[in-house]
């Protein structure tokens, strides 16, 4: 795991954007923090880097939005789940196992279900602007990305 403090909204958004500049199909990325810690900031600037053009914040109760981009991008927000048997609803497993990147806000609420692999990225909200960001990959194609992502 490698953890690293930012001290504006921008820099995590360049750590979003240069991340979706180097995802290939298929890749998840799963995103843990409180309210407000700053995943769907970094999921707009990961939209950017993988060259989604009308990327919209979407309303809290939207569990699955599709965009088109360099690579498909799929953003689950799954805060909303209260019982992971409620992902039956949509056919999640056609996105987590498709040729798009999945990105998944909230992602330890639907633990279960989660492919193996994954890279997880968690915000701790340390001041007004300040974050500290840790990445964890589980294997060693994701541990790459992580490489070229952090250098
Ligand atoms: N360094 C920073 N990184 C990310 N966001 C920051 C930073 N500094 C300030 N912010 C602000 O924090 C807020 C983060 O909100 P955001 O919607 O991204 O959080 P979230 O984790 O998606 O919350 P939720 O769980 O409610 O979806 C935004 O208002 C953003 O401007
Ligand atoms: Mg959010």
């Amino acid at each position: 795991m490698k953890c690293i403090k930012v001290s504006c909204e921008k820099e995590t958004e360049d750590l979003g954007s240069k991340l979706g500049k180097i995802v290939k199909p298929g890749d998840i990325i799963c995103l843990i923090g409180d309210l407000g810690a700053g995943k769907t900031t970094f999921t707009k600037a990961f939209a950017k880097g993988l060259e989604v053009e009308d990327y919209v914040t979407s309303p809290t109760f939207t569990i699955l939005q599709e965009y088109e981009g360099r690579i498909p991008l799929y953003h689950f927000d799954v805060y909303r789940i209260e019982d992971v048997g409620e992902m039956e609803n949509i056919p999640y497993e056609e996105y987590f196992y498709g040729d798009g990147v999945c990105v998944i806000e909230w992602a330890e609420l639907i633990r279960e279900i989660l492919p193996k692999d994954y890279i997880r990225i968690e915000i701790k909200y340390i001041g007004i602007e300040e974050r500290e960001i840790c990445f964890e990959a589980t294997n060693e194609s994701y541990d790459k990305q992580l490489e070229e992502l952090l250098r």
